[in-house]
């Protein structure tokens, strides 16, 4: 499994954690092989496992307006998941699900990417390469060097989009990031 297409191509068949057997579609992500940024979110929800494909619902739209306020489009940049399977009725992934599917594709699609900077999308994608940090809320929009790698922490959309606080919160991260990149 040493290019993108072929990780895609397993995990479409995998059976490797319980989450496969309620699977509709299994999502391997999607974008620019070369992107710079790679986002990660936490797990399909019923449209990804309806359509195979990565933020495409609510907060998928959200996520996309969020791209075009720093002038990209999702085939600009990498969007996956930390599970590739949508766990059922949106519960959270349970730690061992999440940590044979990063240990099988994640962390491959990483070495393969390269990203300069890994954005985390949520609690559980933080907590998978930040699991120091504590609090979304007190360290979302920061950056933070983890051996070569720089990780910054945001809020999810679909926690944002409801939430007019938090959604304002999200948006003004996310302007941040050309700057983040630029540092890097
Ligand atoms: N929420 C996620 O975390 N990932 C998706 O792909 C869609 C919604
Ligand atoms: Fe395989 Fe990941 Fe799906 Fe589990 S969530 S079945 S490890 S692709």
């Amino acid at each position: 499994m040493d290019n993108l297409a072929d990780i895609a191509q397993a995990v479409a068949t995998c059976t490797k954690c319980p989450l496969s057997e309620k699977r509709t579609h299994a999502v391997p992500g999607e974008g620019s092989p070369n992107s710079e940024l790679l986002f990660i979110g936490e797990g399909p929800g019923q449209k990804e496992d309806e359509q195979g494909r990565p933020f495409v619902g609510s907060a998928g739209k959200f996520l996309e307006e969020l791209l075009s306020t720093i002038n990209l489009t999702r085939k600009d940049v990498f969007i996956t998941n930390v599970v590739k399977c949508r766990p059922p009725g949106n519960r959270d992934p349970e730690p061992n699900e999440v940590d044979t599917c990063t240990e099988l594709y994640l962390y491959k699609q990483i070495a393969i990417i390269k990203p300069k900077l890994i954005i985390t999308l949520g609690r559980h994608s933080m907590y998978r390469f930040l699991p120091e940090t504590f609090k979304i809320s007190q360290v979302h929009g920061k950056p933070f060097r983890r051996k070569e790698q720089v990780y910054l922490p945001l809020y999810h959309p679909a926690a944002a989009l409801y939430n007019g606080g938090m959604r304002q919160t999200l948006i003004d991260d996310f302007k941040r990031i050309p700057k983040v990149l630029e540092k890097v």
